[in-house]
């Protein structure tokens, strides 16, 4: 070949070639799906207000419990508390679409369990998602099971109390020989079985949302009352300080998941929701009729462990509950943090109910609705559409 030709050939190779990569790349990139947004934290972020926000759902929502309508117990605030909108520090968090959400869920099932704080949220759920199936029904099964059936989609979403995780049960103290201290009887708590409220229904899933928390405390179960850890059906001697039963608990619910729930069932494990009781505990006349959010610089003394407040054990338990997570395939729905901001999102003292705020003093450990746990719906929603998205 004459060295001329060469010269002449080796750009238009050059150019061949860049023209191949170029419309080799615009075709990959036109054939990958629309690019689920994220693995970015939308647990780290602030609320930014925003006058123009409205909640998706009203009062005449058919799931609300009483305690929680706060706009029909006419709460203040109610229109300031729901424009206040969660901004992660590295991505958007889209609001939840009710008709693509439930589209992709179309014949699977979501469940929660554990305690009221999961109800709260469950009922934040079944709320929004009404938005794209009015027919939504009321769903029971017995004993403790609650939730709804969105026919449109084929759609069960539902929560199963269990307040504890284990199982557990009063047992009336038997001899009346001798003061025993004031004991009335014991909570046995069996810390290797699930309670019976779930312990059979995890099948029925496609994705599981657990929590406990705020019964591990000794006002739920004083000296007179206390629990009792068993485990293989004996005692545990010596007996078990309430926090290490938790650990027990943990670590033993953790490892029934892990073995017994499908490894194709998404599991997510929701870390504590903080209380805001201000100037005492609920049953000293705590208070959180606050107008605004907290701010970022007061966080750590209402909530950090070593500062000793009222709200202190959000905290402590969510550090034993991530540890016996680590290392699993269970994922932390961290709303801790974006929570402890919302002093001003509590029923307070709108109770819906006379004389309740006299005999169970202001409510401000759950959330006003619609309110705080709408953010966790877009949260969780997010997450649930990204791994079945990527998975
Ligand atoms: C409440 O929401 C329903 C739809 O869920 C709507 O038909 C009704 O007009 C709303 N009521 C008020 C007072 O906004
Ligand atoms: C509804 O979903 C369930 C799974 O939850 C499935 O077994 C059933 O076949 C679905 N029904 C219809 C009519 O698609
Ligand atoms: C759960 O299923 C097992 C095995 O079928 C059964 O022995 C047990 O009684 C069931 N428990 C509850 C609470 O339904
Ligand atoms: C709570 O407030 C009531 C009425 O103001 C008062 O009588 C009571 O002593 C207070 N309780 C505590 C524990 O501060």
């Amino acid at each position: 070949m004459p060295p001329k030709l060469i010269s002449h050939l080796f750009p238009c190779l050059i150019f061949l070639t860049l023209l191949l990569l170029t419309l080799y790349f615009n075709l990959l990139s036109h054939t990958q799906p629309s690019s689920p947004s994220p693995p970015c934290n939308l647990f780290k972020g602030k609320w930014v207000l925003d006058p123009t926000r409205q909640p998706l759902y009203n009062h005449t929502c058919p799931f609300h419990r009483n305690a929680w309508n706060c706009l029909k117990s006419q709460r203040q605030n109610m229109g300031l508390i729901n424009s206040w909108k969660w901004v992660p520090d590295s991505c958007t968090l889209p609001r939840v679409d009710p008709t693509r959400f439930l589209g992709l869920m179309r014949n699977r099932n979501i469940g929660f369990v554990g305690d009221s704080l999961n109800e709260n949220f469950l009922v934040s759920f079944l709320c929004v998602l009404r938005v794209a199936d009015m027919g939504a029904k009321k769903w029971k099964r017995k004993g403790a099971w609650k939730g709804a059936y969105f026919p449109k989609f084929n759609v069960t979403v539902a929560y199963h109390r269990a307040v504890l995780l284990a199982k557990y049960k009063w047992q009336p103290k038997q001899s009346t020989v001798g003061d025993q201290g004031g004991l009335k009887g014991i909570h046995r708590v069996d810390v290797d079985i699930p309670a019976d409220d779930w312990v059979n229904i995890t099948d029925f899933y496609d994705v599981l949302v657990f929590n406990t928390g705020h019964w591990w405390g000794y006002d739920k179960f004083p000296k007179e009352r206390p629990l009792v850890f068993y485990h293989a059906g004996q005692p545990i001697s010596p007996p078990l300080e309430m926090l290490d039963g938790l650990k027990l608990v943990l670590e033993n619910m953790v490892s029934y998941i892990q073995k017994k729930v499908p490894s194709k069932t998404l599991k997510f494990w929701r870390l504590q929701s903080p209380r805001h009781f201000y100037g005492g505990e609920w049953n000293q006349n705590g208070s959180c009729l606050f107008n605004e959010p907290l701010k970022e610089s007061q966080l750590d003394l209402w909530f950090d462990p070593s500062i000793n407040g009222v709200n202190k054990e959000a905290r402590y338990l969510n550090h034993l509950i991530e540890e016996v997570l680590r290392g699993t395939e269970i994922q932390r729905l961290d709303l801790t943090h974006l929570s402890e901001f919302r002093a001003d999102a509590h029923p307070a003292i709108w109770l819906g109910k006379k004389d309740a705020v006299a005999i169970w003093g202001q409510d401000c450990m759950h959330w006003c609705l619609p309110g705080v746990p709408d953010t966790w719906v877009d949260i969780l929603s997010e997450l649930i559409r990204y791994s079945l998205e990527t998975g």
